[in-house]
């Protein structure tokens, strides 16, 4: 449809409220993108630092992405994954030149709750087992097969009966993790980074732990990257920086730049154990989303995962500069670009407040802003948001109650 004079923000959010599922309330109506920034209706542009909670890898509107999605569009958008394609066969590459080892298989889906649900398919697969260890805090997805293993309450909990019962352990905790890892677990699923549950990186001793005891008692270790994955830390799996291997890893958010996208990357031995025809979904891995990996792909390889890590530094420096001089934070923290700011309040107030000075960011919990900018995010852009947020800081001092 195109209208004669371009709808306004107002016209375009009344629109979407009559007919949306009413489960949210949108407050902008955005209509165009240009790298790091968004732009509504209105033409009000706004630093991005939430990438669509961790998705816009490449920012809005990459010419490389653009560009990639375009071509692939006039050539082919259908193919299913039981027909090769080659632009799926160059992306399948490009995947596993920059996964590590073991993992040298995926299964292509849409979306991070169905590549974890998937994921635990296969872990039922190879060890014949069905129960599942997952961590306090934990985020694994909305849909009822994985919901079990999404800790917070207020999603489960209204959904019981769930289809299976997990093993909730306390994130980092290695005795607990001792204890529930007996011969009926399938899998333990962790986050090398949990993001919805308030931007907190895994020791490394525990995730090493993790690996020695899933090795030991015969489960398989399933790392959800869902949200860590794709360069987001400055690597291209966050389990990287812990040293260990994977049996699964899971991705999906950032990897194809927006464009719908799952993937479940294994080990020949797990991918090996699910028989023929005992998975499938319509969509995945089709030409255009891999066509736009691909390009995501490309970039990380030719130097945006070093700038991941730079920018990323630099910006958490510049935080914990803020935070040494503001008693109202409590600790800054997380890994390149997934990065979290835990207050001693609740974060409404302030994201308000930073909305108001031109910068969105989003929460991670009730008390932790959390900051995931396009990966091409620059230090003058983290210096930008660094100078808002002191004036968002400015305007709430006269303070919340503390959380
Ligand atoms: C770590 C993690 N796992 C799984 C999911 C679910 O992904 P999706 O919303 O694509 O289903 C998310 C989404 O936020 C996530 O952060």
């Amino acid at each position: 449809m195109t209208h004669a004079t371009p709808a306004s923000s107002a016209d375009i959010l009344l629109r979407d409220a009559r007919h949306h599922s009413g489960l949210w309330q949108p407050r902008h109506a955005f209509v165009r993108g240009e790298g790091c920034y968004l732009i509504d209706a209105d033409g009000h542009r706004y630093l991005d630092l939430m990438a669509g909670i961790a998705v816009a890898s490449l920012g809005h509107a990459h010419p490389a992405l653009v560009e990639a999605v375009s071509r692939q569009t006039e050539r082919l958008i259908v193919a299913p994954q039981n027909q090769a394609n080659d632009v799926r066969s160059d992306f399948l590459e490009a995947l596993f030149s920059l996964a590590p080892d073991p993992l040298n298989r995926a299964f292509l889906c849409n979306s991070g709750s169905e590549a974890n649900e998937g994921a635990l398919k296969w872990a039922r697969a190879v060890t014949g087992r069905s129960t599942f260890v997952a961590a306090k805090r934990g985020f694994s997805g909305r849909t009822l097969g994985v919901l079990p293993l999404t800790w917070t309450a207020a999603y489960r909990e209204p959904f019981e009966p769930l289809a299976h019962q997990a093993r909730f352990v306390r994130f980092g905790d290695l005795e607990e993790l001792d204890a529930a890892i007996d011969d009926t677990v399938a899998a333990v699923m962790l986050e090398p980074v949990q993001g919805e549950g308030g931007m907190h990186p895994a020791d490394t001793a525990y995730l090493q732990e993790a690996w020695r005891l899933t090795r030991e008692r015969g489960a398989l270790l399933i790392m959800d990257e869902v949200q860590s994955g794709a360069g987001r830390t400055g690597r291209f799996l966050a389990h990287e920086h812990a040293g260990i291997e994977a049996d699964i890893a899971t991705m999906a958010k950032g990897l194809a730049g927006g464009v719908p996208i799952g993937a479940i990357l294994m080990t020949d031995t797990v991918a090996a154990a699910m028989p023929k025809g005992g998975h499938g979904t319509t969509f995945g891995g089709n030409p255009l989303a891999a066509a736009a990996a691909l390009a995501v792909l490309e970039e990380l390889r030719g130097g945006l995962l070093e700038h991941v890590e730079r920018v990323g530094a630099y910006l958490k420096q510049r935080l914990e500069a803020l935070a040494s001089e503001e008693p109202r934070i409590r600790e800054v923290r997380g890994i390149g670009l997934m990065i979290g700011i835990e207050f001693k309040e609740k974060v409404a107030p302030i994201l308000n407040a930073l909305e108001a000075e031109g910068v969105l960011a989003i929460n991670a919990g009730a008390t932790v802003l959390r900051m995931v900018p396009p990966l091409i995010f620059t230090e003058a852009q983290a210096d930008e948001a660094v100078t808002a947020l002191r004036a968002a800081l400015a305007a709430t001092s006269a303070a919340t109650p503390e959380a």
